[in-house]
């Protein structure tokens, strides 16, 4: 079965390079390789000093690479939904309408097109491993979570059948001073629906999609990371990797990165307890910048010897119903999350659970809504909550 491995983190970690060096592995090995960057400022094109395009060009033996253009890809496919969409979005907000404060937290939805993408490619079958490489961590953390969320609030929108939507569509109007997309976009938006069901599904399938964060040994971008963690770890994706960049190595001497080798040890132990268990891959800080194959063949040879480096690299459940002595437990597994740092609803067919700015809605399966949520407790980085 084909994998997805998706690099994530901070601007200017090292994202781009260690995605591309496991791309280069692969492909060295056999494998046939697709690398592919969703970042808007595309720079696979300066590494391997070729011109990518919006489709996949060969970098070298059974590696491709391509940079999306997601208002291409939005053309390409969806010609009407985008500009629909748009004119959807500029509505007066009516009060207290969760709907409503759900669309503000969108990004672009060009975004979303991207992501499409890959799932085209996978689904093409061409590519034993897809490598991604992401725009910096917040973008990517929007663009993760947002096929759920936009599924989520198409499905209130639309909750719906074309039919009944359009007996629906006078009330919609009144209700939300939105201008309601026409019937040709409507077919669009049902195909889009369609699709990004089945996006979620294989991104959040453990058998093939894995998440990798990079990080460097600084105490605030160490700090990012472990929220970004936690995040995708609510949002349910499978983070099994972890790779320290830029690590002084220990023969430098030189009296400028004394102070930095003693900042960068009190980090990489900080690293190593917090994510013990994933693995966690150390990149050296080389003397030049990484460029050209054999560039990155060097971070491959240093960093990625590990045979098992493309496997799904943890398996644990993030999120598991059990049933209890009066009712069922919902166990999420958010590492890192402090106490008192959640609010928790429920709406009779969801949990929603709100950490900062995130929010994720657990949708609750049929046969257990009769039960009420009860009590709530988080110890070590699984949040329990019971229903009776
Ligand atoms: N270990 C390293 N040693 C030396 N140079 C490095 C190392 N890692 C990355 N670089 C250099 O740092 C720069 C940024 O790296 P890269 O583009 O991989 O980061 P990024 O996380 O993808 O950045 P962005 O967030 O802008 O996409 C590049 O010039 C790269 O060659
Ligand atoms: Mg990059």
């Amino acid at each position: 079965m084909g994998r997805i491995l998706i690099f994530t983190g901070k601007g200017g970690v090292g994202k781009t390079s260690i995605a591309a060096a496991h791309a280069v592995k692969a492909a060295g090995e056999g494998r046939k390789t697709l690398i592919v960057s969703t970042d808007m400022a595309h720079n696979l094109s300066d590494l391997f000093m070729m011109e990518l395009k919006e489709e996949p060009v060969e970098l070298m033996e059974n590696l491709h690479g391509l940079e999306i253009d997601p208002n291409y890809e939005m053309e390409r496919y969806y010609g009407t939904i985008a500009k629909t969409f748009k004119s959807m979005l500029t509505f007066e907000k009516p009060k207290d309408s969760q709907i409503f404060e759900d669309i503000v937290v969108f990004p672009g939805i060009e975004e979303l097109f991207s992501l499409l993408k890959i799932k085209e490619l996978f689904d093409s079958g061409g590519y034993e491993l897809i490598v991604v490489d992401c725009a910096p961590t917040g973008e990517t953390l929007a663009l993760l979570k947002f096929p759920e969320l936009f599924s989520w609030y198409m499905e209130k929108l639309f909750p719906v059948g074309k039919v009944a939507m359009k007996v629906l569509r006078p009330i919609s109007k009144a209700a939300f001073k939105i201008e309601m997309p026409d019937d040709r976009a409507m077919n669009d938006i049902e195909r889009l629906y369609v699709k990004l069901g089945q996006l979620q599904a294989l991104l959040k399938d453990r058998d093939i999609s894995s998440i990798r964060l990079v990080t460097v040994p600084e105490k605030m971008v160490v700090e990012e990371t472990k929220r970004n963690y936690m995040y995708l770890n609510l949002y349910n994706f499978n983070v099994d990797g972890l790779y320290i960049n830029r690590i002084i190595p220990g023969d430098a001497v030189n009296s400028f990165f004394h102070d930095w080798k003693l900042i960068q040890k009190s980090c990489l132990e900080e690293i190593e307890a917090v994510f013990a268990n994933i693995p966690v891959y150390r990149v050296k800080w080389y003397q030049t910048d990484i460029i050209g194959v054999e560039g990155l063949q060097r971070i491959v040879q240093d960093s990625l010897g590990d045979e098992n480096i493309f496997k799904v690299l943890k398996t644990t459940l993030n999120e598991t119903f059990t049933k209890t002595e009066k009712g069922y437990r919902l166990d999420i597994y958010v590492p890192l999350a402090e106490k008192g740092a959640f609010d928790l609803f429920e709406s009779g067919t969801e949990v929603i659970i709100k950490i900062g700015n995130f929010k994720r809605n657990i949708p609750v399966p049929n046969t257990l809504r009769k039960y009420r949520m009860t009590t709530a407790r988080l110890e070590e980085g699984v949040l329990s909550i019971d229903f009776e």
